[in-house]
């Protein structure tokens, strides 16, 4: 990934958020630490459905964290009640103690000072500090795993120690650092409403023209966990188009398989094409002799290619952009995947006439 992909990252979630983002939340633009505090503890194993009603009767309840820490403690855990996992409890109870007995009421101001309070790690603190008090300091949930995962297609797993570091440095870079509580209140926005889990809005998402996830078929298998191999398949069909003697080629560039080697004009495909549907392909619109290969394979470690060939003489020229038209003489210098050269090696296209 380059920096102008990162840029063009935080450019356009932000501009999604200011503009297109309608997800409303009672603690949402709040910035009393105590009251984000509460809403990140609640929202740390609960839905934020569920929690929703939960934050409302506490701050209705307990409105400062002095209330709180004065509360009779069969009061604070009645009021818990069915959200589940009561250490949250019991940490939110001693720590309201804690600072309005030793702080004197004060919230701890610094990300440091926030971590070693009972029951925050590196995301609540981070949430806490950006929200509260404008720190930049990247949250890091299951959101913003699955939002940059899907995003730049990384496949490292999200629960190793080198995927978490991995994901945590990335996170941070791409912290807008003037409004990082805006910036990652968006991104868990992001991750709820468009980039979702299970079926992702990708048609409209705004960052859709270069997520790597989406341009290789990878949303579905995205972010990975530990033990989770992901086995792709994917079908490339290469059209071989010949104009004049030349056929049309170009390099393949990216991340991703075969990078710097050669390739025909390509159409890839999530599933397999029927013989019918390609030589519908607006490709051959001024085709003759179509001749369409049997299907290839190629088992590369985490992927399956599956493919065909389409060999077509055009009678005008038809140049897709990136492509360069070359000779046989020429042809025969370029590096191909092995997936080409074994069909280029049963069918030279520039000798084959019928
Ligand atoms: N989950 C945890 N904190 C959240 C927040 N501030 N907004 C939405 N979901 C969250």
């Amino acid at each position: 990934m380059t920096e102008k992909d990162k840029k063009y990252f935080t450019e356009k979630l932000l501009q999604w958020n200011a503009l297109e983002n309608t997800r409303q939340m009672p603690w949402k633009g709040e910035n009393d630490p105590y009251k984000i505090w509460l809403s990140e503890i609640i929202l740390q194993q609960t839905r934020v459905e569920q929690g929703w009603n939960y934050y409302n009767r506490f701050i209705k309840t307990f409105s400062t964290i002095e209330k709180l820490a004065n509360a009779p403690e069969q009061k604070v855990f009645k009021l818990w009640e069915g959200l589940g996992y009561y250490t949250r409890c019991k940490n939110l109870v001693a720590t309201a103690k804690f600072i309005a007995v030793e702080k004197q009421g004060k919230f701890p101001e610094t990300y440091e000072e926030i971590l070693r309070l009972k029951g925050v790690g590196p995301y609540t603190a981070a949430a806490i500090a950006s929200f509260a008090f404008n720190l930049p300091h990247a949250v890091v949930d299951g959101n913003v795993f699955r939002v940059l995962a899907r995003f730049f297609g990384i496949d490292t797993a999200t629960d190793s120690t080198t995927g978490r570091k991995a994901f945590a440095a990335l996170a941070q870079q791409l912290l807008e650092k003037i409004k990082p509580g805006i910036y990652n209140q968006a991104i868990m926005d992001f991750g709820a409403v468009i980039c979702k889990p299970k079926n992702p809005l990708c048609s409209s998402c705004p960052l859709n023209k270069k997520c790597v996830a989406l341009k290789t078929g990878l949303v579905s298998q995205l972010p990975v966990k530990e033990g989770k191999l992901i086995k792709k398949e994917r079908w490339l069909y290469y059209f071989v188009l010949k104009f004049e003697g030349k056929v049309y080629v170009r390099k393949r560039a990216g991340k991703d398989i075969w990078e710097n080697l050669y390739e025909f004009i390509l159409l890839e495909k999530e599933n397999a094409v029927t013989e019918t549907l390609l030589k519908k392909s607006a490709f051959l619109k001024t085709a003759d002799n179509i001749i369409v290969s049997k299907a290839y394979r190629q088992q590369l470690t985490h992927q399956t290619i599956h493919g065909r060939f389409i060999y077509a003489e055009i009678k005008s020229p038809f140049l897709p952009t990136g492509y360069t038209a070359v000779g046989l003489k020429q042809l025969k210098k370029l590096p191909f995947p092995k997936f080409i050269t074994a069909w280029l090696a049963e069918n030279n296209p520039l000798t084959f006439d019928r």
